[in-house]
């Protein structure tokens, strides 16, 4: 039997909103040890954090620069194989790009980088150490976002004509008014986000799904964004739409300002013999629709649905399995890439999706800063 890929955490402390996704998700197929990290910038807190996790302090480190310099130390059985980077925006970069030039695998938070520029620099080492690298875009992972893939790519709806994303959220409409309230949040800070927040923060899951579903690359974007107020320079609404190299065409909307909305991220794809329907709040549910039949509503677990599909569910159908289950998934497939077995690259979103996203971002500020006019995205 394999022994088990040793993990590192960056980030993801006990105050934060996405360790625990992380920490359960490695757990989820026993294939990960957590054996330490840098959890938090305070180490007092970060050594607090690491016993409720039952951590030997040995492996809980003042900052990521000393983990990386003793951990490089220990024995290949023993050091961290891998390193996830859950940390605010603007630490992604110089985190990964250390971990890559020092030889560990890194599973990544989105978006990549703060800066297209640096995504690509990082692409650029991860090819020359042939490092295993994943962006986490949580959503990918879900069995049924599996099998819409699956099925449109065996050309089941036929040719795409309109595709139809969405990735609503209201909590920032709280914060937004109040002038004094809108240094709670990092995300509002350019220092920290980069130079987007609703994009760069959920716009990019929307634009990594229709790419993911479809198949297809977004050949071109007109972007409409809103920061609400002259004193907020950070988006936090957008319209976007985009084009496709055969023609089809569609929308990415994306919006932290949808007052009431959670996390209501939606894709709808429509070809010319049907169509396919997904929604995350309901993520047990495909609906396909076509010209002369009734709605058909796929479900998880059946063996009506695709390998990959099957490979995502652990359970009998009527299970309901959420986003802990499609975070799992993701880092099942990391596991495999990592231990050189057999996998689908559709198991798990790569370095490529991250520098996709980061011109996807860039392209839309550049789009709506020229007053909403088409730009290109890079090929
Ligand atoms: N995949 C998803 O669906 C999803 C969802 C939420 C957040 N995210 C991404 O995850 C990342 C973190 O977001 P969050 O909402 O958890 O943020 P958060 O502010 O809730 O937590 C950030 C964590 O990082 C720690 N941290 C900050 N500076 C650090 C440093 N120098 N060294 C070590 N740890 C440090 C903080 O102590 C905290 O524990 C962001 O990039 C965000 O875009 C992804």
């Amino acid at each position: 039997m394999s022994r088990k890929i040793k993990l590192g955490i960056l980030g993801g402390g006990g105050d934060s909103l996405i360790g625990v996704l992380h920490r359960v998700a490695a757990n989820m197929f026993d294939k990960y040890e957590i054996v330490g990290g840098v959890f938090n910038p305070n180490f007092k807190e970060n050594i607090e954090f690491a016993k409720t996790l039952g951590l030997n302090s040995s492996r809980i480190y003042e900052d990521y620069e000393s983990l990386i310099e003793e951990e490089s130390k220990l024995n290949s059985s023993e050091k961290m194989q891998v390193i996830s980077v859950l940390t605010p925006n603007f630490l992604h970069y110089p985190m990964a790009k250390k971990l890559l030039e020092n030889n560990f695998h890194v599973i990544c938070e989105k978006p990549l980088t703060t800066t297209y520029k640096e995504a690509i620099e990082l692409q650029q080492i991860q090819k020359e150490k042939n490092a295993v690298f994943a962006v986490t875009h949580t959503y990918t992972g879900y069995p049924m976002v599996r099998q819409m893939t699956k099925m449109i790519s065996d050309g089941i709806i036929g040719d795409i004509q309109k595709v139809d994303a969405q990735y609503l959220q209201g909590w920032l409409n709280p914060i937004i008014h109040d002038k004094n309230k809108r240094s709670s949040t990092w995300r509002l800070d350019p220092e920290k986000s980069g130079s987007s927040c609703c994009l760069g923060d959920i716009g990019t899951h929307a634009f990594n799904m229709v790419e993911l579903v479809t198949g297809m690359k977004v050949d071109k974007l007109l972007a409409d964004l809103n920061t609400l107020y002259e004193d907020n320079q950070m988006d936090v609404d957008a319209n976007i739409l985009i084009r496709f190299s055969n023609n089809a065409k569609g929308t990415i909307r994306s919006s932290q300002i949808a007052t009431g909305e959670e996390n209501n991220i939606r894709i709808n794809v429509y070809g010319s013999k049907g169509a396919l329907k997904w929604e995350q709040e309901n993520p047990n549910y495909l609906y396909q629709l076509s010209d002369d039949r009734p709605l058909q509503v796929l479900k998880p677990g059946h063996s009506y649905n695709s390998k990959i599909s099957l490979d995502g569910t652990k359970l009998p159908p009527g299970h309901p399995e959420g986003i802990f289950d499609a975070m799992g998934n993701i880092y099942k497939g990391v596991a495999r890439a990592i231990n050189n077995e057999t996998y689908d690259k559709a198991e798990f979103p790569a370095i490529e999706d991250g520098v996709r996203g980061m011109d996807f971002i860039e392209k839309a500020l550049d789009s709506n800063s020229k007053g909403n006019v088409w730009v290109e995205l890079n090929k």
